[in-house]
């Protein structure tokens, strides 16, 4: 596949789940990936705080030192699993080449997983968003990052996202399907609001699942690097260094508005209720953050 070929492509069926038709072209290579034991897979459903949560561990990783964590793009710091857009490396190819041990970002639903995962037992950190803010910065992402077909009207996008037409299907599937296999295996299951509400708190239960200590004074390094303004600004974790043709940032900055509540920067959608309500009345056996609002 050539670079253009990747712009506002087409999505195809990978058992089922809408994706990028590249991203199906490498899926022999992502099937067969061979994780490593000590390997950290970072999982979530797209715009969800993957970026955010990979800063995070990165920063962990390299107890708090935030100008180690600047020497390199995010994206190349924590390689995307499935991602294959054009000549160049795909993430398989990228994590290869990465030394032990790796940070792993995936969108995969669990099913889709590959299975050297589940055989070495590693590490899995699930970070969750509510549908909402997920829709909406799935929009805006859709327009800035042209790998997406084009996402229509806000209002199509809605009907889309709700009928599970998107790059990696149904948002509540996803969610659902990963805190599920929690009762089984080694995933720590987070949410962005409780990041975004506590994020020391959250912080400290990363560490814990890691079984690492740190100092106060390393976790406020952490804290700080991270937040939405820091991030924000910093290139190495903005995805300002993306080519232009990939990304356009004019059109929408990829740290947009960073919000924990309930994507009131679309009022006229917000409350129009069936659509909306629709999202709320499939969550009602997920934890009570998902539940309807009162
Ligand atoms: P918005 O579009 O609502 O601003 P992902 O990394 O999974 O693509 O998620 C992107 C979303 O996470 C964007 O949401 C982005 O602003 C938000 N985000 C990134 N870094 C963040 C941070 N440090 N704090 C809060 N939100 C952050």
């Amino acid at each position: 596949m050539e670079q253009e070929d990747a712009i506002r492509q087409g999505l195809g069926s990978l058992h089922g789940i809408p994706l990028f038709k590249s991203f199906i072209e490498g899926w022999p290579q992502v099937k067969a990936f061979q994780a490593r034991p000590d390997d950290l897979l970072i999982s979530t459903y797209p715009k969800s705080g993957t970026t955010w949560l990979s800063e995070i561990m990165d920063m962990i990783y390299h107890n708090g030192n935030a100008e180690k964590c600047r020497r390199d793009a995010i994206y190349n710091r924590v390689p995307f699993l499935e991602m294959k857009v054009f000549k160049g490396p795909s993430g398989v190819e990228q994590l290869e080449n990465t030394p032990s041990p790796r940070l792993v970002k995936t969108h995969l639903p669990v099913q889709l997983l590959p299975t050297s995962f589940w055989e070495k037992d590693c590490k899995i950190i699930y970070m969750a968003r509510n549908p909402k803010d997920v829709v909406i910065s799935y929009y805006y992402f859709h327009l800035m990052a042209k790998v997406h077909p084009d996402p229509g009207t806000m209002a199509e996008f809605l009907e889309n996202f709700m009928a599970g037409k998107v790059a990696y299907g149904s948002w509540y599937d996803h969610v659902r399907g990963w805190w599920e296999k929690k009762q089984e295996k080694k995933i720590l299951y987070l949410f962005y609001e409780d990041m975004k509400k506590d994020p020391r708190q959250e912080v400290q239960k990363i560490l814990q699942f890691l079984g690492k200590e740190l100092s106060e004074e390393t976790v406020e390094r952490i804290l700080h690097h991270t937040s939405f303004q820091e991030m924000k600004k910093n290139p190495a974790a903005n995805y300002e260094t993306m080519a232009f043709t990939f990304m356009d940032h004019s059109l929408s900055p990829f740290l947009r508005k960073g919000g924990g509540g309930f994507g009131r920067d679309v009022p006229g959608l917000y409350f129009s209720p069936p659509l909306w309500l629709q999202i709320f009345n499939v969550c009602e056996d997920l934890p009570p953050l998902f539940s309807c609002p009162q």
